[in-house]
C-alpha cells in the first residue's frame, strides 16, 4: 500500500523528511533484506549489524562511504573477490582515506591517529571548546534569535577540529571564511566556485606539515608532522595531510547534526529542557538518547568479500551491504518503544551511532564533549529556548527541511528564539 517496495531509498526525496516508516517496512520483511535497487542488501536488525561490523574479513570497508555509487570497477567473479578488489582498489572513491581501508593498512592509519588524539590533546581541546562556545554565542546573543546550524553548530564543529589539529588561533578566521563560505557557495549552481574547500585545506595542511618538519616547534602541528607509524617509519607528508583533512570531513557535518537534533529536542520538549536545567548530570544520557533516536550517519556500507549468509540470506561476494544506523537504533528487539525519547532508558548507550568494530568512530568522545559543552552553555545563557514559529510554523503544523541525502540525517536549518540571560 505504501509503495515502499518500489521506492529507491538512495534517490527518492520522499524518504528524506521521515525515513523511519520505510526502515520499519524493511525490517518487517526481514532484518536483512534485498533493496529493490542497485543490488544492495539492507541491514536493519541490531544483532545482524554487529555481526557485519565485527567481521572485517568477510565485510570489507572498501565502499564504506558511498556504497553502490559508483558501481564496482570490475565484475565480481567466484566466491571470493579479495584479489579482484585488491587489484582495483585504487579506482574506488576515497580509497586514500582510512574509512575505506581494511586491515592491515587500516590498522597502521588508525595507530597514527591514536598518537594524535592523546588524552592530553583532548583535554586541551575541551578547554578551548568552552571558550569557543561563548565566542560563537556572542555573535548572535543579544538578538534573542538564531539559526542553529549556520550561526553556531557548523562554525563551532569546524573550529574544534582545527584546534584539535593545532591550527594556530590566528588562522581560525581564515578556516571559517574559506571552508564555510566556500561550502555555502557550492549550493548556488549558477555561481562559479572560487575556492575548492578541499584543495584549500590540502594546501594549507601541506604547508603546515612541511614547515614543522623543517622547523620543529613545541606545538601540536609539530606533533602531527613528526608522528610515526607503529613500525617507526615517518609517513609521507600527503598521508598526514589526508588524515588531517579527513578529520574535517568526518567530524564537522556529523557533529553539527548531533547539535541540531539535540537542541531541537530541547526546543520541542520544554519538559526535557526543564529536566536538564534542573539536573545537568542528565546531559550525557540526553546526548546518547539523541544519538540513538536521530543517528546522524543514516547509512554506512560494507562490501561482501566472500560468499556468506546473514540471518539466512545468501550474500554472494561483491554484494553491497547498507547498514542503517537510524533503523538499527530503533530495533524493537533491542530498544523498548524505540521511537520514544527516554532520557532514563537503561540501555541507551548500546546504540551504534558511532559504528562498531575496527572502524568505530574515533571522534565519538570528541563529539560527545562538543555536545555537552554546547548544551551547558546554551542552558546557562539562554532561557526558554523555543522553535521560531515565524520560520517553522505554529506548533500544530511545524515545517522543517532535511538534508537531502541518504548519507546523513539532519536538519538544513533550525531557527530558535530564547530569552538571553544576564
Ligand atoms: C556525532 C558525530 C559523529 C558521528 C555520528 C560519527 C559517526 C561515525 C561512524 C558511524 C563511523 C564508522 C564508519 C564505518 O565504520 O564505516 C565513523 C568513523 C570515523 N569518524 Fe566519526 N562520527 C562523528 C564525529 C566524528 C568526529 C568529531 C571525528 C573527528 C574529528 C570523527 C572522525 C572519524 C574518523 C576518522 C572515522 C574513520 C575511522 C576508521 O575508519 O577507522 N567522527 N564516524
Amino acid at each position: 500500500m505504501t509503495g515502499f517496495d518500489e521506492i529507491d531509498f538512495f534517490t527518492d526525496a520522499s524518504l528524506v523528511e521521515d525515513p523511519y516508516p520505510y526502515f520499519e517496512h524493511l525490517r518487517s520483511k526481514c532484518p536483512v533484506t534485498h533493496m529493490p535497487h542497485h543490488g544492495v542488501v539492507a541491514v536493519t536488525g541490531y544483532d545482524e549489524a554487529l555481526e557485519v561490523y565485527r567481521n572485517h574479513e568477510v565485510y570489507s570497508s572498501a565502499n564504506a562511504f558511498l556504497g553502490p555509487f559508483p558501481p564496482l570497477p570490475f565484475t565480481p567473479e567466484g566466491d571470493d573477490i579479495t584479489a579482484q578488489l585488491a587489484a582495483h582498489r585504487d579506482q574506488l572513491p576515497l580509497n586514500e582515506h582510512m574509512v575505506t581501508m581494511d586491515p592491515p593498512e587500516h590498522t597502521a592509519q588508525r595507530a597514527l591517529l591514536k598518537r594524535l588524539l592523546t588524552p592530553k590533546r583532548l583535554k586541551e581541546n575541551e578547554e578551548f571548546m568552552w571558550r569557543l562556545a561563548d565566542k560563537q554565542i556572542d555573535t548572535f546573543f543579544g538578538s534573542g534569535r538564531m539559526e542553529l546550524l549556520n550561526d553556531y553548530a557548523k562554525p563551532f564543529a569546524l573550529i574544534v577540529v582545527a584546534d584539535l589539529l593545532g591550527v594556530p588561533e590566528e588562522d581560525h578566521d581564515q578556516f571559517r571564511d574559506k571552508l564555510l563560505t566556500a561550502t555555502a557557495r557550492t549550493l548556488d549552481e549558477n555561481e562559479e566556485l572560487q575556492v575548492n574547500p578541499l584543495e584549500w585545506l590540502d594546501a594549507q595542511f601541506s604547508g603546515y606539515i612541511e614547515d614543522r618538519r623543517k622547523n620543529p616547534r613545541a606545538d601540536v602541528l609539530t606533533d602531527l608532522a613528526t608522528a610515526t607509524f607503529p613500525d617507526g617509519t615517518l609517513p609521507e607528508v600527503i598521508d598526514v595531510v589526508r588524515l588531517a583533512t579527513f578529520l574535517f570531513a568526518a567530524g564537522q557535518e556529523t557533529t553539527a547534526r548531533l547539535l541540531s537534533s539535540s537542541i531541537q529536542v530541547l526546543a520541542e520538549r520544554p519538559d526535557i529542557q526543564k529536566q536538564l536545567r534542573d539536573d545537568r548530570e542528565l546531559i550525557p544520557a540526553f546526548i546518547e538518547e539523541t544519538l540513538r533516536v536521530e543517528s546522524p550517519v543514516k547509512t554506512d556500507f560494507r562490501l561482501v568479500l566472500k560468499n556468506t549468509t546473514l540471518r539466512g540470506i545468501d550474500l554472494p561476494a561483491g554484494t553491497p551491504v547498507a547498514i542503517l544506523p537510524g533503523a538499527i537504533n530503533r530495533d524493537p528487539d533491542r530498544f523498548e518503544c524505540p521511537a520514544e525519547f527516554r532520557v532514563d532508558r537503561e540501555n541507551l548507550r548500546e546504540h551504534i551511532a558511532f559504528g562498531r568494530g575496527v572502524h568505530s568512530c574515533p571522534g565519538g568522545p570528541l563529539a560527545r564533549v562538543e555536545a555537552k559543552v554546547s548544551i551547558e552553555r546554551f542552558l546557562d545563557r539562554m532561557d526558554d529556548i523555543q522553535l521560531d514559529d515565524a520560520e517553522h510554523g505554529p506548533e500544530s503544523d511545524r515545517k522543517f527541511t532535511w538534508e537531502p541525502t541518504y548519507l546523513l540525517r539532519g536538519l538544513n536549518n533550525l531557527h530558535l528564539k530564547y530569552d538571553p540571560i544576564g
